[in-house]
């Protein structure tokens, strides 16, 4: 079953249906531009977004209103990045995030 967010509280509304390309640990994902990012990886049947930093227990989206953190991961090199509010672009490169995550320089990615 495919789940498309067209009206978000946060994102707004979309219009324009556009299909782009998102890269969950370098693979390819299908995705609209302009719907959360968390949307997209569930459509792909990606559950687990980070591990928590203690006792590496997986976390997905829990409020979907960017209030509680379950849906950080790493996107574009950004940790913590709550994807439940963050839009998709075409070309993005979102990264399961183990603990609290790393920034990477330039050069690491
Ligand atoms: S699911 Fe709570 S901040 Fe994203």
């Amino acid at each position: 079953m495919i789940l498309r967010v067209i009206e978000h509280p946060i994102l707004g509304t979309l219009t324009d249906l556009k299909k782009v390309t998102l890269y969950f640990n370098d693979k390819p994902i299908a995705a609209v531009e302009g719907e959360p990012i968390a949307v997209a990886l569930l459509n792909a049947g990606i559950k687990v977004f980070r591990t928590t930093a203690k006792r590496h227990e997986p976390r997905s989206v829990f409020c979907a209103i960017g209030r509680c953190t379950d849906c950080m991961m790493i996107v574009d090199g950004v940790p913590n990045t709550r994807t439940c509010v963050t839009p998709v672009h075409d070309g993005m490169h979102v990264e399961r995030q183990e603990g609290l995550g790393v920034v990477r320089k330039e050069a690491d990615k």
